[in-house]
């Protein structure tokens, strides 16, 4: 019996050093020293032992448990610490290591200019507006007091939504100055940035889309001087305080009388250089006091008040602005142009 407890103590320090896993030490615990184990069944049959022989051989038995024991303890203790080791290999993070480098997109230059226009109107008490881009013959041309015969009708000209009578993509801005003299209380002081499309072949200074701001301003006593007025304080602080403006007589059907206004050309000061072809001065935008054909359609008495308008290209402005000489550059996403605005 002696004998057998001590080739089941050596086979278990065996088999426990050979185990792998918290599994396989588990399986030997219970062949060994479970209910059916091979030590319990060796105890159970102490019993058929002379008297005498019991404490000594029970002592033995129980050293023989408690090394089996002691063994499969260590054994799990030693197979925990390395599974932690392996575990903490695998997290490991290496904070030393570069990170993947996320490539920041910037604010696009057609944006950049909206928001530096908006600010300085908005310092000068205007609020800013939104119009839809999909527009009615009515807010983009009739109620403009454009004729019906007008050439910018034409289809030629103006992106017509198909098979929806009356229906385009506004040409200007201006149908915004309708849609507020329509929805606002007076006196109206806002601008309007947006979107505008016309049938153009795509060159250097031509786009099919492209972006204008408009201005409107209805009041008592609204007169071409605080047109004048207002337009100088703008380009004072668009293009430096040096800058001066001029205006030139034109022709625009919502407008009367129309201007045409140039700038005094911002690199040169008026000497003649590329940017202003020679001239010393700059066209920037189309303006003129609201004519009262266009005032009526908006319910306003012309009697008592009047007011001015005026809408500029966004892209020529930041063309001039920023010295880019071919628009196409602002709608082909290079991120190597965009970037310059940042
Ligand atoms: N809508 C005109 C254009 O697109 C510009 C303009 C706006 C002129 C307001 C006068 C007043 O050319």
């Amino acid at each position: 019996m002696q004998n057998q407890l001590r080739n089941i103590l050596e086979n278990a320090r065996e088999d426990i050093s050979k185990a792998a896993s918290k599994e396989e030490i588990e399986k030997l615990r219970v062949e060994i020293l479970g209910k059916k184990g091979r030590l319990t069944a060796l105890l159970r049959s102490m019993g058929s032992l002379p008297a005498e022989e019991r404490p000594v051989v029970g002592k033995i038995a129980n050293e023989v448990r408690e090394s089996i024991e002691e063994m499969i303890a260590q054994a799990g203790e030693k197979l925990k610490a390395a599974e932690i080791q392996l575990r903490q290999k695998a997290e490991a993070i290496d904070v030393t290591i570069p990170g993947t480098p996320r490539s920041l997109g910037a604010r696009h230059p057609i944006s950049v200019t909206i928001d530096e226009i908006s600010k300085i109107f908005m310092s000068m008490g205007f609020s800013v507006v939104d119009g839809p881009e999909v527009e009615t013959v009515f807010y983009n041309f009739d109620a403009l007091n454009a004729p019906k015969n007008h050439p910018s009708r034409d289809l030629t000209d103006t992106f017509y939504i198909k098979d929806a009578k009356d229906v385009l993509l506004r040409t200007q801005t201006s149908p915004v100055q309708v849609r507020t003299l329509l929805s606002q209380e007076l006196p109206i002081k806002v601008i309007s940035p947006g979107r505008c499309f016309r049938c153009d072949t795509p060159d250097a200074t031509h786009s099919p889309m492209f972006h204008q701001v408009e201005g409107l301003v209805v009041d008592k006593g609204i007169t071409m001087a605080d047109l004048k007025g207002t337009l100088d304080a703008f380009v004072k602080q668009l293009f430096g305080s040096s800058t001066k403006t001029k205006l030139r007589p034109h022709h625009f059907p919502f407008t009367e009388p129309s201007a045409e206004v140039d700038v005094s050309c911002f690199k040169c000061g008026g000497k003649g250089c590329s940017v202003c072809k020679g001239s010393g001065w700059i066209e920037i935008l189309g303006a003129g006091l609201v004519h009262p054909h266009v005032l009526e359609v908006g319910g306003v008495d012309t009697d008592v008040y009047s007011g001015f308008a005026f809408g500029m290209g966004v892209e020529r402005v930041a063309m001039l602005k920023y010295e880019v000489d071919d628009i196409r550059l602002f709608y082909e996403n290079d991120m190597r142009f965009i970037e310059q605005f940042r």
